[in-house]
């Protein structure tokens, strides 16, 4: 319980921020590669012109209640945290299967056990930015005369599905659950966030029976770059007034910048736009030194360089160290997992971490960068603990961070046809009800919850995947031992869940 950390009417408690992390992706993916040949498009488009790697994907088994029930646990499980200790819980999503109740509402039943009912916050919705309004909001309750000293849990969860198409590749699902408390281990730094907030139809989601966006991609690529610039803007003027930014570059002053990501390569290209930014910006900048060779682009105007290829490759050339170094580590998930939409920038976060030794990591500055199309966009940082001492709180997070290249590793691989089966299957039974779920349980991670049925009033019902342990709650350690345990759900071959998918897709057909 965080409430000695609460300080009454004299002053906020100390060191707000994320006390614990825990980050949830599908057990299958497909291979981007494959999936260049099994689209017919040339070969590279997806893995170097898009820089992505392998994307997640769920069955019918899984929805957003589902992986945010799975997350949830999962933080708790591995924190020892008890429920009852918890008084406020915020979900941030986009993938919106019911108008009118909330994801928040289906999590209260991990509460029930504990009795503890009386925990603020709902969801919160809009695009990819849902999950940092609910850290915003947690963050601010705790430094509210409503605070009660408990701690606050924020979820940010999404399933990434795009038509057929070009924007299908850049799909991804996952989830992840974040403490919120006093004496963080990462604590958000204070007065300096950057928002940026306006009405464009880049991406967004009118046709309520689908789960598919309705998507202008070049457009949303401009967004999400003007939206960068103008948030950087107040960032850095914020950064520089509490002395975190020293001299002109904020690049030289944080030690990580991870982004919201839609692909890679779009991160690649933000980060070379911060050193465009701090290039502008500069009245005197060092020809002879970082801008070597850039001194004819001095004049140009940043609203008209959003696609402009000269400026583009110069920039991306001359940040490229700073990239490998404080932003390519922070991609570990997006690159394999794909985009997340809510969890992805904190996916960044994690991944960031999981780079890190705990040594290298303590004292560091973190700049993150969120976007949801529609658009509404935040860059605000955290500060990592000193405190690397065994037991601390940053120790515990890193050695649960350390654990995610493994459990990406522990995947299975998939067909593109099967992926493609999949989304069809999903497509048609959008909303169906009554309906039984029909994709593998075997296939699952242990601890993973998982749709059963949605009956004829549209009510889903849920179950657990057991853990294979009572006391390892880490998938990948679990999954060296999954095979030879016997399974206590349903389990459901991956053949006969193929053939299940099929004649569920043709039985669908004849019934719509
Ligand atoms: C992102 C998106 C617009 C790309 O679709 P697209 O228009 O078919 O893709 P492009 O033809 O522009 O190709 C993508 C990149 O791969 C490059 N490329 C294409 N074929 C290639 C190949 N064989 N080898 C290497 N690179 C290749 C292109 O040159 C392009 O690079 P650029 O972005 O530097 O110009 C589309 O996937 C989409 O709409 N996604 C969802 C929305 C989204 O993620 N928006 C981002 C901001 S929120």
């Amino acid at each position: 319980m965080p409430s000695s950390g609460k300080v009454e009417s004299q002053g906020w408690p100390k060191d707000v921020g994320i006390i614990a992390l825990e980050v949830y992706f599908p057990s299958q993916y497909v291979d981007q590669t494959e999936l260049e040949q099994f689209d017919g498009v040339s070969s590279g488009k997806y893995t170097v012109g898009l820089g992505q790697s392998k994307m997640g994907f769920c069955s019918d088994r899984e929805d957003i209640n589902s992986l945010c029930l799975t997350v949830v646990q999962r933080l708790v499980e591995k924190y020892n945290i008890s429920y009852s200790d918890i008084g406020r819980l915020e979900v941030g999503t986009e993938t919106i299967i019911d108008k009118s109740k909330s994801v928040k509402t289906v999590l209260m039943q991990l509460f029930e056990d504990s009795g503890n009912t009386n925990i603020e916050g709902i969801d919160t919705t809009n695009a990819c930015y849902g999950g940092t309004a609910a850290l915003f909001n947690a963050l601010n309750w705790v430094e509210s005369s409503s605070w009660d000293g408990r701690y606050a849990m924020v979820v940010a969860g999404d399933i990434a599905v795009y038509a057929t198409g070009n924007a299908r590749c850049t799909g991804g699902a996952g989830a992840v659950a974040m403490l919120v408390g006093p004496g963080a281990p990462l604590v958000l730094d204070r007065g300096v966030r950057g928002t940026h907030m306006q009405h464009v139809y880049d991406f967004y989601k009118p046709e309520m029976a689908s789960e598919y966006p309705t998507v202008d991609g070049k457009l949303s690529i401009q967004c999400y770059l003007h939206a960068l610039d103008k948030c950087y803007e107040v960032y850095s003027n914020r950064a520089q007034a509490e002395g975190i930014k020293a001299g002109h570059s904020l690049l030289d002053s944080a030690d990580a910048f991870v982004f919201h990501s839609p692909y890679c390569r779009l991160v690649q290209k933000s980060l070379a736009r911060l050193l465009l930014n701090d290039f502008l910006r500069d009245p005197s900048p060092d020809f002879e030194g970082k801008y070597a060779g850039l001194e004819g682009f001095k004049e140009v105007k940043l609203e008209n360089t959003y696609f402009d290829r000269s400026v583009e490759t110069s920039f991306l050339k001359a940040s490229k160290e700073i990239y490998e170094s404080k932003t390519k580590p922070g991609l570990l998930i997006s690159n394999q997992v794909g985009n997340m939409y809510t969890p992805s920038v904190y996916g960044g976060l994690a991944s960031f971490l999981s780079s890190r030794t705990l040594s290298d990591v303590a004292g560091k500055r973190v700049v993150l960068f969120s976007y949801g199309s529609g658009l509404a966009a935040s860059m605000f940082s955290l500060s990592v603990s000193e405190d690397q001492s065994p037991g601390s709180p940053l120790e515990k997070l890193m050695s649960n961070m350390s654990k995610i290249p493994e459990r990406l590793e522990s995947r299975q691989k998939r067909e593109p046809s099967v992926f493609a089966d999949m989304m069809k299957l999903r497509e048609d039974t959008h909303h169906l009800a009554p309906y039984s779920s029909v994709g593998s349980v075997e296939d699952l991670f242990p601890g993973t919850w998982f749709l059963t049925e949605v009956d004829n009033m549209h009510r889903r019902k849920y179950e657990r995947k057991p853990l294979m342990s009572a006391t390892d709650v880490n998938m990948a350690d679990i999954s060296q031992i999954k095979k030879t345990t016997v399974q206590q759900s349903q389990p459901v071959s991956v053949e006969n869940s193929k053939n299940l998918i099929q004649a569920t897709i043709r039985t669908q057909h004849r019934k719509l």
